[in-house]
């Protein structure tokens, strides 16, 4: 099985609310919040306040990703705002052990973001602290650029060791994914899809989200 989690990022701001509708009409079932410093990544998005406004609105599942630098500082509060999942970056805390146990004990799970540049070696201490390990397959900052395609040997990989070492751990992969790479996206064993243009793009993005779940489901 599998989820789509449309990226807000490319969503309307203006007109959330209707966009959020219209995704969970077309069956997502989780929304990803991109939120970005302009530090670790070279692009500010959005923080708190609209978290707890998109809680206010929606039962889905929220997924926080947070591309900020010192994670630690501000994890555990994106969780209180009411993020269901909340990743942080490998690259970005020297404290990790310490920032997953943050989110966890607000009551979120808890998650590692991995950019396509880092190896998967860098999560071996973590892996059993974390609920979901968040695959990037796009350099983090921007929505609408390409997927790269051998992070889906990492992906496999990661599916691999997951289940070597008895663990529970869901895979996420976020970026460039669309109709046409779907298939292959879930068959390396990724679970929870992150997709922002492929959803918002065409103006379409209920009918967009039903296209991403039967093109999917294909391969299961
Ligand atoms: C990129 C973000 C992604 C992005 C995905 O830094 O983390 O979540 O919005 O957008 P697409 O699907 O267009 O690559
Ligand atoms: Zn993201």
């Amino acid at each position: 099985m599998f989820e789509i989690a449309p990226s807000l990022l490319s969503a309307d701001f203006m007109r959330l609310g209707e966009e959020i509708a219209l995704v969970e009409a077309g069956g997502a079932t989780v929304l990803h919040v991109d939120v970005m410093d302009g530090k670790f990544v070279p692009n500010i998005t959005i923080g708190l306040p609209v978290v707890r406004s998109i809680r206010a609105a929606t039962k889905l599942t929220i997924d926080t990703h947070l591309m900020i630098e010192e994670p630690g500082r501000y994890a555990a509060e994106f969780a209180k705002a009411g993020a269901d999942m909340v990743s942080v970056h490998v690259e970005a805390d020297v404290h990790l052990h310490r920032t997953l146990g943050s989110i966890r004990d607000a009551g979120a799970k808890c998650g590692i973001a991995i950019n396509p540049a880092t190896p998967l070696s860098s999560l071996d201490e973590a892996l059993p602290y974390a609920d979901f390990i968040l695959v990037m397959s796009v350099n983090p900052g921007f929505g609408g650029q390409k997927f790269i395609h051998p992070v889906l040997d990492k992906v496999r990989r990661l599916r691999q060791t997951i289940s070597e070492r008895g663990l529970a751990t869901k895979i996420e992969i976020d970026g460039g994914v669309d109709s046409h790479n779907i298939a292959e996206v879930v068959a390396a064993g990724a679970e929870i899809i992150v997709a922002g243009s492929a959803v918002f793009g065409g103006g379409q993005p209920a009918q967009a989200v039903r296209e991403l779940i039967d093109k999917g489901t294909d391969w299961l």
